[in-house]
Order: structure tokens, then C-alpha cells, then sequence
């Protein structure tokens, strides 16, 4: 598995202008002038299997295109705005689509409390995304993810396009936090503490697998206080930023990361990470997207791990992520019957 983040830039720079057509993809990014949008461009033109760089932006995405563009990399940028068809122009023939575009938070607001606004922000480039480019990847960053993922698949089932094996709610945020997280405790490289993070992408819906980690006896307060920490590390960021905004640069980092692993994965080489994406593994519960270890391959989410033994601790933690889960999903899945 491509774990780390050293691993992937070693990666990045080994294989810089070795792109053959088997690796050659076209990948667009949406809210591309945004906080993380921005560095988000950056990482993916050091990425040598990007050949094509769409950057779309309701504002200021030509202008981070003509900079990302001199990044000597062999691979062409190109920045559109809303006007002359630039969505249309962006998506069509995209094989892999991030959206990172939509309001971040504020000191004192939950994720959910971005769904007013995100959801038809997030909908409305589903429309487009069907449309222009109804094959491609989708990967969902804009929070809520628990509710724009729901969103992004009802949009595509209304259209007839719906894939679930295509669409996936980036999560690797939190898997990278973990590891950092867990070596800060044990005073070890985060490089070597790989840790399963299961669930959702908000609070208490983030469910770290200590148990699987290389750490199984960590207890007592340390263990409340780490995964406390796994759970709200975004918190930290909001609060430090005050008010400018929540991760921008870890989150650039992780998105690039299991882009790297998708397009990795889709040109041969599968990679198995967590992603939160339509999953068997508590549908009968009611539950239809959740966060575990996937295999991604050709195909896009080729095969969905369950969850592996758990003590008694994360089973708590589990029974308590899957009833946001169900209300978060929930909550996406009316947004859309009712907003078409
Ligand atoms: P930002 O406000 O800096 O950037 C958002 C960008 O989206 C802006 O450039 C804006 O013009 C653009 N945008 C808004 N509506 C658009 C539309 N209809 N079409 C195209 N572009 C549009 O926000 P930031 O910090 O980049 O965060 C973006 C989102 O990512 C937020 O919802 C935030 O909560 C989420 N996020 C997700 C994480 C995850 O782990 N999945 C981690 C951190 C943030």
C-alpha cells in the first residue's frame, strides 16, 4: 500500500516525465482557486500520471492556472470560469473530478453546519459533473461529506448514471492525522504508524481502529484523548485560523494522496485505503455509505473490506458513528428529492 506522504512525493519525483498513454489522465479540479483547491493544483501537476489539468472556479481559476502551468511538469494546465461554457469545457473528457469547492468552517461550527450552504453548491456540479463527464471518478471533499456523497449519488441516480463503484468521499484526511496523531503520542515516525479510520468524516463519526494499529494497548486516558483528538484534529485548525478558515494544506496533501492512489489503482497498481463510498456493510442497518478499507483497481472500488475484529471500546465508538451516519446521509439523500 502507498501509505505515507514521503512515499508519495518519492513517488512523484521518480516518475516525473515518464508519463506513457496508459497513465495519462485528465483531472479536474472544482473550487480550484479555494484554500485547498489551490495547493490541491499544485500537488496534482507534480503528479506525472496527470496529463491534463482542468482548474474550474467560480472566480480567479485562470490566474492559479497560469501559475500552477509553469511548474515544469509535462502536462498542460487550463483555468475556466462559469461564463462561455467553462464547467461544460472543464469537465468533458475529465477522467478523474475533485471537488474541494464550497464554504469551509468557522470557529464554533460543526460540518453540518455548512449543509445549507454546500449541498446545492455541491449538487449543482453533480448535474454538471453527469452531464459533461457522467464516467469519470468523482471524488467528494466538500463537507459535509457524510451528506454531499449521498447528495452527488442521488444526483447521478436521477440522471441514470449512477456508478457506485466511481464515486468516494475523501476521507484521508483523518487516516493521516491518525498516524501523525498516534506517533506524537509514541514518539515514533508517523511514516511507520499506519492506522485504519473508519466510519464518516465528522466527529464522532470518525472511528480510528486502534486495535489493528501498531499500538493495540494504548488505554486509559491516553486512549480517550487520542482518539478525542482523531476525531475533532480539525478543530485545531479552524480555531488557529480564526475564523480564515479550516485545513487547507494537510487537506491538500491527503486529496493529492488518494488521487495518487486512485489513478495509481485505475492504471494498474491497486492500492487499498480507507474511503467513505456506498458500502454493503450496514445497508441492512439502514446505513448506505460508509468509511473502510477499499481496494480500488480499474474498475474504481473494486472490493470493500469489513471492518475486522474490534474490541469492545470500538465497538462503542462504531454504534455511536453509525447514528449520525444514518441522520447525515439521511439528511443529503431529502435534500435532493426535495431540490431537484
Ligand atoms: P475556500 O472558501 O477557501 O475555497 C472554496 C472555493 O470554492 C472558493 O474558491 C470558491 O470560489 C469555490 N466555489 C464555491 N462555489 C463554487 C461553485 N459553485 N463552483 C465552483 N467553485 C465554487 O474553502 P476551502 O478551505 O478550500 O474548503 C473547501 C471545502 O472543503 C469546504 O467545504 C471544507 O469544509 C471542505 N474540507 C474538507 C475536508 C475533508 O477532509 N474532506 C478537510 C477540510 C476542508
Amino acid at each position: 500500500m502507498v501509505f505515507l506522504a514521503r512515499n508519495v512525493f518519492a513517488q512523484v519525483q521518480r516518475r516525473a516525465f515518464s508519463s506513457t498513454a496508459a497513465n495519462a489522465y485528465k483531472v479536474a479540479v472544482l473550487g480550484a482557486a479555494g484554500g485547498i483547491g489551490q495547493p490541491l493544483s499544485l500537488l496534482l501537476k507534480l503528479n506525472d500520471k496527470v496529463t491534463d489539468l482542468s482548474l474550474y472556479d467560480l472566480r480567479g481559476a485562470p490566474g492559479v492556472a497560469a501559475d500552477v502551468s509553469h511548474v515544469p511538469t509535462n502536462s498542460t494546465v487550463k483555468g475556466y470560469l462559469p461564463d462561455n461554457g467553462g464547467l461544460e469545457k472543464a469537465l468533458t473528457g475529465a477522467e478523474v473530478i475533485l471537488i474541494p469547492a464550497g464554504v469551509p468552517r468557522k470557529p464554533g461550527m460543526t460540518r453540518d453546519d455548512l449543509f445549507n450552504t454546500n449541498a446545492s453548491i455541491v449538487r449543482d456540479l453533480a448535474k454538471a459533473a453527469a452531464e459533461y463527464a457522467p464516467k469519470a471518478f468523482i471524488l467528494v471533499i466538500a463537507n459535509p461529506v457524510n451528506s454531499t456523497v449521498p447528495i452527488v449519488a442521488e444526483v447521478y441516480k436521477s440522471k441514470g448514471v449512477y456508478d457506485p463503484k466511481r464515486l468516494f468521499g475523501v476521507t484521508t484526511l483523518d487516516v493521516l492525522r491518525a498516524s501523525r496523531f498516534i506517533s506524537e503520542v509514541k514518539g515514533t515516525d508517523p511514516n511507520d504508524e499506519p492506522v485504519t479510520v473508519v466510519g464518516g468524516h465528522s466527529g464522532v463519526t470518525i472511528v480510528p481502529l486502534l486495535s489493528q494499529s501498531n499500538h493495540p494497548n494504548i488505554e486509559g486516558e491516553t486512549l480517550d484523548a487520542l482518539v478525542h483528538r482523531i476525531q475533532f484534529g480539525g478543530d485545531e485548525v479552524v480555531k488557529a485560523k480564526d475564523g480564515a478558515g479550516s485545513a487547507t494544506l494537510s487537506m491538500a496533501q491527503a486529496a493529492a494522496r488518494f488521487a495518487n492512489s486512485l489513478l495509481s489503482s485505475i492504471s494498474g497498481t491497486t492500492v487499498t485505503e480507507p474511503t467513505f463510498v456506498d458500502s454493503p456493510l450496514f445497508k441492512d442497518e439502514g446505513i448506505e455509505f460508509f468509511s473502510s478499507q477499499v481496494t480500488l483497481g480499474p474498475s474504481g472500488a473494486e472490493e470493500i473490506h469489513p471492518l475486522g475484529k474490534l474490541n469492545e471500546y470500538e465497538e462503542k465508538l462504531i454504534d455511536a458513528a453509525k447514528v449520525d451516519l444514518k441522520k447525515n446521509i439521511a439528511k443529503g439523500v431529502k435534500f435532493v428529492a426535495e431540490n431537484p
